[in-house]
């Protein structure tokens, strides 16, 4: 199969033909037409109940069941869809909340549990609310120089007493991807177990779950050319040892549905298979080596834009200001003299979405000095960005960023 051109790539989502340039994909991606057929043939053809022996029951059944599959493949290779299970829910702040409860009814008394300063509320509050059922919880500071939190800070928290350790693999605001592997290897040295929030890592790179160690992992598939949905891998063994909020009669056997109460959304699943179709699509070699296209046509675009922002005397990177491996197309900055709304505001009147403020990361951006209120200017670019449309934001915000 050959290697997809870009232009292609940016033909299969028709919302790009508008013209209008969206650069708040950290936010939301747009879809390929593979998940709007995808959910359209669902409507069409088997909206109907899952369970019934008859044939539209029994695909709408299958469609749950093949969404999952896929998504297990894509937290890693054929082993984590072995060793894991994926439970799928309306958002990761659903999902996150539903894992803090679940775990928090079978925390021993005295349990204590980390949660990192950078990460988005959605994988913070679920467990500092944990404060109000008697467990000590630990907020993990940032480095207020670079907004990261340290592993060497880590390693200085953890106690026999650690159960959870709960941090994003890349800040919506800053950028960077943070070293997992050390992380879970601190956190599993006294017993604990790691909940990575990987929403603004999964739609730049390939996902590894096993790799890196971690015991669950979160994305949402709105953010990865997906449908409003998201979806938590977690190991079995854990998933076992936790009972679900879903019916009394439903078995607390380690699957998934124990944990989804009224079902995973039918049309996002078909729209999530029409995902799968387009991954197919992008490269031959499976979900990963898609994803691994997606992160090698990003890279020169995250280059561009921060020599771009970085020859702005004025302007602030908020996160790495080089480009590297461990850098992903969302750049978050300030300006000296201008608000964030100017900022945005101008980009908006030329036909191009960007996004100003705290982005729920609120606790982060108190950390790092910044107002949450006023908080940053963030461009956000994906795969289907492409150089006019980066060129163009040049041209229209080059201007007023010069002054
Ligand atoms: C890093 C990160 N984590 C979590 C979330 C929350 O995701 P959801 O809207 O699916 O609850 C977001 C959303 O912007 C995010 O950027």
């Amino acid at each position: 199969m050959a290697t997809r051109s870009h232009s292609e790539i940016r033909e299969r989502f028709p919302a790009l033909a508008s013209g209008y340039v969206f650069m708040d994909n950290a936010g939301g991606s747009q879809v390929p037409i593979d998940v709007i057929e995808a959910t359209t043939r669902y409507f069409h053809e088997t909206y109907v109940q899952v369970g019934g022996a008859y044939p539209a029951s029994i695909a709408a059944t299958e469609n749950i069941q093949l969404a999952r599959e896929f998504l297990r493949q894509f937290f890693g290779d054929d082993v984590a869809q072995a060793q894991g299970e994926v439970i799928l829910g309306s958002s990761t702040t659903v999902l996150m909340n539903l894992l803090a409860d679940a775990i928090a009814n079978q925390l021993p008394a005295g349990a204590e549990i980390i949660v990192a300063e950078s990460g988005h509320e959605a994988n913070v509050g679920p467990w500092v609310r944990l404060e109000d059922r008697g467990f000590k919880v630990t907020l993990w500071p940032i480095d207020s120089e670079t907004g990261h939190c340290r592993p060497e800070t880590l390693a200085s928290l953890v106690t026999e007493k650690t159960a959870i350790v709960a941090c994003p693999h890349v800040s919506n605001l800053l950028g960077s991807v943070e070293d997992i592997r050390t992380v879970t290897a601190i956190a599993h040295k006294v017993g604990a177990q790691v909940v990575v929030d990987g929403v603004a890592f999964a739609p730049h790179l390939p996902l590894q779950v096993l790799d890196w160690g971690v015991d669950w992992y979160v994305f949402s598939t709105y953010k990865v050319f997906g449908p409003h949905m998201a979806a938590l891998w977690g190991r079995t063994s854990h998933l076992r040892a936790l009972k679900g909020p879903n019916h009394f009669f439903i078995p607390q056997d380690g699957t998934a549905y124990a944990f989804e109460p009224g079902g995973p959304n039918h049309e996002g699943c078909a729209g999530i298979r029409g995902l799968e179709r387009y991954l197919e699509w992008l490269a031959p070699g499976g979900k990963q080596a898609a994803m691994a296209r997606v992160g090698e046509i990003e890279a020169p675009l995250t280059e561009q834009l921060l020599t771009f922002l970085n020859s702005k005397p004025n302007v602030r990177i908020i996160g790495p200001k080089d480009a590297s491996s461990e850098r992903l197309p969302t750049i978050s900055f300030i300006h000296a003299s201008l608000s964030n709304a100017q900022i945005v505001a101008t980009a908006a009147e030329h036909g191009i979405g960007i996004k100003s403020g705290h982005f729920y990361s609120y606790r982060l951006c108190k950390g790092l000095g910044l107002s949450p209120e006023e908080g940053v200017s963030r461009i956000s670019l994906s795969h289907t960005t492409s150089q006019f449309e980066l060129e163009k934001l040049f041209d229209v915000l080059g201007p007023i960023l010069s002054a």
